[in-house]
């Protein structure tokens, strides 16, 4: 719901409780609030106190006892009197572009169109957005902020587009999308997820200092480092109480996010495409459209934002047709066989898939055109003779025999040199003549702002996929852009490059799939290098992370849940010793991790003792059995990991988790502990969700083990025994008791 307050220029967007305020003062939009949702006042909102501080510059004559500098901003240009920060840099033949001043607003239902970007969906029928326009004089600078509201749902997207309404071209160096001036005077933390390969989505949670904050990727991949999402809240707030402020952009490529604690302890949290090596030229009547930004609040602590997010990646983010489809559990074949594929090999490695219980079989990396290594073949997507003489076709055939779906791994945005495609093409690739071909895995990037290049593509891919008779594709893209150029750009529009690649390759994804409905894409850039909102708009998977280890992945995995729901999160149970950290680990501790997102199998079954095949098989029968639940259930963190510091190797690094049914009658609570620990003492886990009033039988591996009321497993918890040694962990079930009259 979108409101304008009485006769002035103030507006409340408001839904499910949460409550954004901004009013029109001094020529510019001023931030009032973001967070529990109150009935604001004009007079209040509309003449904010903000005097100005000693040597400052007046930034409206008409009213000196007004200032910019401790004024909470919309949308921050350069104005004479503000120390922070700038959304909004460029210039045009005038100098450079101020911050644009107010001319009109207006409310409209629906939300504004991206130009391609992806973004919340939403209809006429179930959203509103309050759109404010803006102009910088004389560049002709024409500045659209909006703000859509959605209905059933707190999160607020913001949006901005600017058109060249003048008649000289202007450049642009920074644009940001979303900038909020919080209110002062509470000392806040940040959370940042962040890592590298193999560790991503870290959770790292700090006290904001004086200064400046900054997280991006300047690499042409959203990345590993950082993730283009982060969470402000106070110092109180934990996993189940407090506020707390969550943000995301829907955004796959290149982005900055900073949050600058200035002298006053005023916040400004500002997000948007990244900056650096970034400008963007516009032609008399051309115009820029920015990722978009999503805000999210809750007063329910942690757990209550990433509830908020999961229940918006569902309804708002994810491809229509995959909402509360079920997940397939899958068998992937890179850790089995790495590239050593040929049809035997992954027929044997196939049979036992479908004995484990296993519904698709994925074909990884390897199966392509001479593709022996990661040295040759990415761009020539059809099989290579030698390894599978009968090609996809009769590999998918045997394994439907076996009553396996068939999936396969591509890798479209990229060129080996040494491909029929390179050869053909060698122009295709980004790179800027007189400039060295900067190779990252032995393979260059392909120019996808090219429309021939992404005609071809796609053209390619859905062939492969339509006669492979996949029913599912693993989208990887491993490589940096590095600097990202082209040799079809001017030299003026060199910094376009990166962000005009990340708009052919949601071009190329949206061809693609849109061309084959019905297969399962899921995402991946060397495991979780783009794990975002942009990337789960077109496939609605992602591969979390190249790192299988049951201990480190349950890391991951919870900083992932801040975000990203169980359904979107691939989680495979691999061999032991892991193949990235040489770790040994129990296979009920792989399977307790795995079920905590879409259950996924990447071994050579054919390893496994009688014992561990008869454990796995039985795992995988039980998740397919409460699939429903544990993909698509309220997934609660019980227990965290704590968010920085390293582990103390006396205290026990325990981690928990929960997923409860749509009615709250039923639940699965999983627990592990991460490192061993000696004679342990008895654990109890408060869980969460449940009916307070409701009585629950508890289960553990099909054994009844007790009874008790929601209220009591809420307050005084669930208490066990845990067994000393290696990776322990524990899965318990809960049903609502029937009783006859129930
Ligand atoms: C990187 C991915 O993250 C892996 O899972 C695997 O698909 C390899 N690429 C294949 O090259």
């Amino acid at each position: 719901m979108i409101e304008r307050v009485g006769d002035g220029q103030l507006y409340r967007i408001a839904s499910e409780g949460v409550g954004y305020v901004l009013g029109i003062s001094h020529g510019l939009p001023l931030h009032y609030w973001w967070g529990e949702d109150f009935a604001p006042s004009a007079e209040t909102v509309l003449s904010p106190p903000s005097s100005p501080p000693p040597y400052s510059v007046v930034e409206d004559p008409a009213d000196p006892h007004w200032s910019a500098a401790r004024a909470a901003l919309e949308y921050p240009g350069l104005l004479a009197g503000d120390p922070r920060g700038s959304a909004l840099i460029g210039t045009s033949s005038a100098g450079p572009i101020f911050c644009p001043r107010f001319i009109q607003a207006r409310v409209y239902a629906g939300r504004p169109g991206l130009d391609g970007l992806p973004h919340a969906r939403a209809s006429e029928a179930d959203s509103s957005t309050l759109e404010l326009c803006l102009r910088d004089l004389p560049s002709n600078l024409l500045l659209m902020l909006s703000y859509t509201s959605f209905d059933g749902s707190p999160v607020i997207a913001r949006n901005v587009r600017v058109v060249n309404e003048g008649d000289s071209p202007l450049v642009l160096s920074r644009i940001a999308t979303s900038s909020v001036d919080l209110p002062r005077g509470t000392a806040m933390d940040f959370i940042s997820l962040g890592g590298a390969w193999a560790r991503e989505r870290g959770l790292d949670r700090r006290r904001i200092g004086p200064g400046t904050t900054a997280l991006g990727s300047k690499i042409g991949i959203s990345s590993h480092r950082f993730s283009p999402a982060a969470v402000l809240l106070t110092p109180e707030t934990c996993e189940d109480w407090g506020p707390a402020w969550g943000a995301t952009l829907v955004y796959s490529g290149n982005w900055t996010m900073s949050v600058e604690r200035d002298d006053t302890d005023g916040l400004r949290w500002m997000m948007g495409v990244g900056a650096e090596s970034f400008s963007w030229h516009l032609e008399p009547g051309e115009s820029f459209c920015c990722p978009e930004a999503l805000l999210a609040f809750s007063t329910e602590g942690l757990n209550g934002l990433s509830r908020r997010w999961h229940d918006f990646v569902h309804d708002r983010i994810l491809p229509p047709a995959w909402r509360r489809r079920p997940r397939p559990v899958l068998l992937n074949s890179w850790e089995a066989a790495y590239f050593d594929v040929d049809e035997t090999r992954i027929l044997s490695i196939a049979e036992g898939a479908a004995d484990l219980g296993a519904e698709l079989f994925v074909l990884d990396d390897g199966w392509f055109a001479g593709r022996q290594d990661d040295s040759s073949s990415l761009g020539d997507w059809v099989a290579d003779p030698g390894k599978l003489p009968g090609g996809l076709e009769r590999l998918s055939a045997a394994l439907r025999e076996r009553g396996l779906a068939f999936g396969i791994w591509l890798e479209p945005e990229a060129v080996s040199p040494d491909s029929d495609l390179y050869r053909s093409h060698p122009d295709w690739c980004l790179h800027l003549p007189g400039r060295p071909r900067a190779e990252g895995r032995n393979q260059l990037v392909l120019d996808l702002g090219r429309e021939e290049v992404r005609e071809e593509l796609a053209g390619r891919v859905i062939e492969a996929v339509q006669r492979s008779g996949a029913q599912y594709v693993k989208w990887d893209m491993n490589r940096h852009l590095g600097i990202a150029l082209s040799a079809t750009s001017s030299v003026e529009r060199q910094g376009e490059v990166a962000h005009r690649f990340m708009l052919g390759a949601y071009d190329l994804m949206a061809r693609v799939t849109g061309a084959l409905p019905d297969v399962l894409f899921e995402g991946c850039a060397g495991g979780g290098g783009r794990m975002d909102f942009g990337l789960l708009y077109f496939m609605p998977q992602y591969w979390a992370s190249d790192d299988t280890d049951p201990v480190a992945r349950a890391a991951i995995q919870l900083g992932t849940s801040l975000f990203f729901p169980p359904f979107v999160t691939g989680a495979h149970v691999s061999a032991s010793p892991n193949h990235q950290t040489g770790r040994s680990s129990p296979l009920s501790m792989r399977l307790a991790v795995a079920m905590g997102g879409v259950l996924g199998v990447e071994l050579d079954p054919a390893r496994l003792s009688a014992e561990e095949t008869r454990e796995l098989r039985e795992g995988i029968a039980f998740y397919k059995s409460r699939r429903e639940l544990l993909q698509f259930g309220t997934f609660y963190r019980l227990q965290s990991l704590p968010a920085a510091g390293p582990w103390s190797p006396l205290a026990p690094a325990d981690v928990a988790w929960m997923s409860v049914g749509p009615d709250r009658r039923r639940a699965v609570v999983t627990w592990l502990r991460l490192l061993p620990v000696a004679n342990p003492g008895p654990v109890r886990l408060r869980l969460a969700g449940l009916l307070p009033e409701l009585r629950y039988e508890l289960r553990r591996a099909g054994t009844r083990v007790s009874e008790a009321s929601g209220r009591e497993l809420c307050t005084r918890g669930l208490e066990f025994q845990p067994t000393a040694g290696e990776g322990c962990s524990l899965i318990t079930e809960l049903a609502a008791v029937e009783r006859e009259g129930d």
